[in-house]
C-alpha cells in the first residue's frame, strides 16, 4: 500500500454534499445522521495535486470564459493511449457538462420521439429517465441473471435491434450496478450486430478506470471501426470528483460531428468549458494516476472483506466480488423481504443503501452499496444490515 490515507474518515456534511447532506433525496423518511453507503461517490479525499493545481488557478484571480485547448485534449489522449492503448484525435473530442446532458443531446439530436432506445436492466436509472423524458421509448433488453454471474441476452437483443423502430443502444460498460466489464468477445458480439442493424451505439465508459486488478476494460472504439459509435469518458468518478461537470465525448466519425455540434451548439450554445475543470482534468489525468492505482487496490481489499463478511454473518447470501466499479450489488433475500429490510434500515438502524428496483424491475431483491470508503465504515454499514436482518427473522 502506498502513501495515501484512505482509512480515514472526513465529515462531508454541511458541504451541500448529495450523499452526506441531501439523503432526504432518496427517501423522505432517512434521517440526517444515517450512515450514506448509498451513491457512486468516494469517501477519500482527491489527489493533493488536484487541490495544488486548482488553487494556484484560483490565485490567478481572472476565470473568464475559456475553451479547451491543447494541453487539455493532450491530456485526454495520454490517459487514454498509456491505460487503454486507445488512440484518439484531437478533433474526436468534445466538451460535456456531464455524461447524462450529453446523453440528453444525443437522444434529442439522434433519435425521433417514439422511437426505441434499447438498455440492459437492471441499469443506471438515469438512462431510463431520460429517454423517457424526451419522448422515446425504453426497450429492455434484460440481462441474464444465472447465480449471480450476469451475462447478455444475445438472443434477445438481436430481435430488439432488427425491429426498424429501435434506432440507438446505450451501452453501460463497464457496467453499473452488476459490475460486469464485458469481455472482447462480448463487445464484438454486441458492436456488430448493432452494424448488421445499423443501430447507434452510446458507450458509457464512466467506469472504465475502476477495474479489479486482474480485469481489463476494452473500449468500444478499440473493439470495432464501426462508425456509429459514440463514447462517454470522464473522471467524475475515477478520480472523485463526481460533482465537476465534465466529461469527454469522443465522435469520430464526421456526420455524427455535424449532428452533435447543431445540438449542443446551436441548441444548447454549449461552446466554452469551465476553466477550473479543465486544471483539473489536466492534472489528474497528467499526474494522478498512481492515486487512482492505489485506491482501487484499496477498493479491492474491501471487495475481499466484504466477502470474507458476508460469508461469516450471512452464509445464504449468494455474492460474487464485480469484475469492475467500487459498487457492490448484493441480494439479502435469502433471508429477508427487501423492502421490510430498506424500511427498517432507514427508520431504525440509520443506514442508507439503495433499493434494487430503481434500476428496474429485474433489480428487485437487490441493494447497491458502495465499498469505496474506509473499511470502517463499510463494516459498520454491514454490522447493521446483520442487526436488521437478525431482528426481523427473530420475528
Ligand atoms: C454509468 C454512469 N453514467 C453516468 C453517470 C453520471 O455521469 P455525469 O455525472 O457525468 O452526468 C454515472 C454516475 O453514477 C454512472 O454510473
Amino acid at each position: 500500500m502506498g502513501k495515501l490515507i484512505l482509512d480515514k474518515l472526513y465529515n462531508r456534511k454541511g458541504t451541500d454534499c448529495v450523499k452526506w447532506d441531501h439523503k432526504d433525496f432518496v427517501d423522505s423518511r432517512v434521517s440526517d445522521t444515517a450512515l450514506p453507503l448509498w451513491l457512486s461517490d468516494m469517501e477519500f479525499k482527491v489527489a493533493d495535486e488536484i487541490t495544488e493545481a486548482l488553487i494556484k488557478r484560483v490565485e490567478h484571480g481572472f476565470l473568464g470564459h475559456s475553451m479547451p485547448g491543447d494541453s487539455y485534449f493532450e491530456s485526454v489522449q495520454g490517459w487514454y493511449k498509456r491505460r487503454f492503448n486507445w488512440t484518439i484525435s484531437k478533433d474526436s473530442i468534445f466538451y460535456s457538462p456531464g455524461v447524462l446532458p450529453a446523453l440528453g443531446f444525443i437522444l434529442r439530436g439522434f433519435t425521433k420521439k417514439g422511437e426505441g432506445v434499447i438498455i440492459q436492466e437492471p441499469v443506471f436509472y438515469p438512462f431510463a429517465e431520460l429517454i423517457e423524458g424526451t419522448d422515446r421509448k425504453i426497450v429492455n433488453n434484460q440481462l441474464i441473471n444465472n447465480d449471480e454471474n450476469y451475462s447478455i441476452d444475445f438472443i434477445d437483443l438481436e430481435n430488439k435491434l432488427k425491429d426498424p423502430n429501435n434506432t440507438m443502444l446505450i451501452l453501460c460498460s463497464p457496467h453499473n450496478p452488476v459490475g460486469r466489464v464485458w469481455t472482447k468477445d462480448e463487445l464484438k458480439k454486441i458492436v456488430d450486430l448493432c452494424q448488421e442493424n445499423e443501430v447507434l451505439i452510446f458507450s458509457d465508459e464512466l467506469h472504465c478506470d475502476l477495474t479489479r486488478a486482474n480485469v481489463t476494460h476494452h473500449p468500444l472504439k478499440t473493439i470495432s471501426d464501426y462508425s456509429k459509435i459514440i463514447t462517454a469518458v470522464a473522471l467524475g468518478k475515477t478520480f472523485n470528483v463526481g460533482g465537476v461537470p465534465i466529461s469527454q465525448i469522443i465522435i469520430d466519425d464526421e456526420e455524427l460531428k455535424q449532428i452533435w455540434h447543431k445540438e449542443t451548439r446551436k441548441k444548447h450554445y454549449i461552446s466554452f468549458a469551465p476553466p477550473l475543470d479543465m486544471v483539473l482534468a489536466e492534472t489528474a489525468y497528467n499526474k494522478c494516476e498512481y492515486w487512482v492505482d492505489e485506491v482501487m487496490e484499496y477498493v479491492e481489499q474491501n471487495f475481499d472483506f466484504l466477502v470474507d463478511y458476508l460469508n461469516k454473518h450471512l452464509p445464504k447470501v449468494k455474492y460474487k466480488k464485480p469484475e469492475g466499479t467500487f459498487l457492490a450489488w448484493i441480494n439479502f433475500g435469502a433471508y429477508v423481504d427487501y423492502e421490510k429490510l430498506f424500511e427498517l434500515l432507514i427508520t431504525k438502524y440509520d443506514l442508507l443503501i439503495e433499493n434494487g428496483h430503481v434500476f428496474g424491475e429485474s433489480g428487485a431483491g437487490y441493494f447497491r452499496m458502495t465499498v469505496a470508503c474506509p473499511q470502517s465504515m463499510l463494516e459498520e454499514g454491514l454490522n447493521r444490515i446483520v442487526k436488521a436482518i437478525k431482528e426481523l427473522t427473530d420475528n
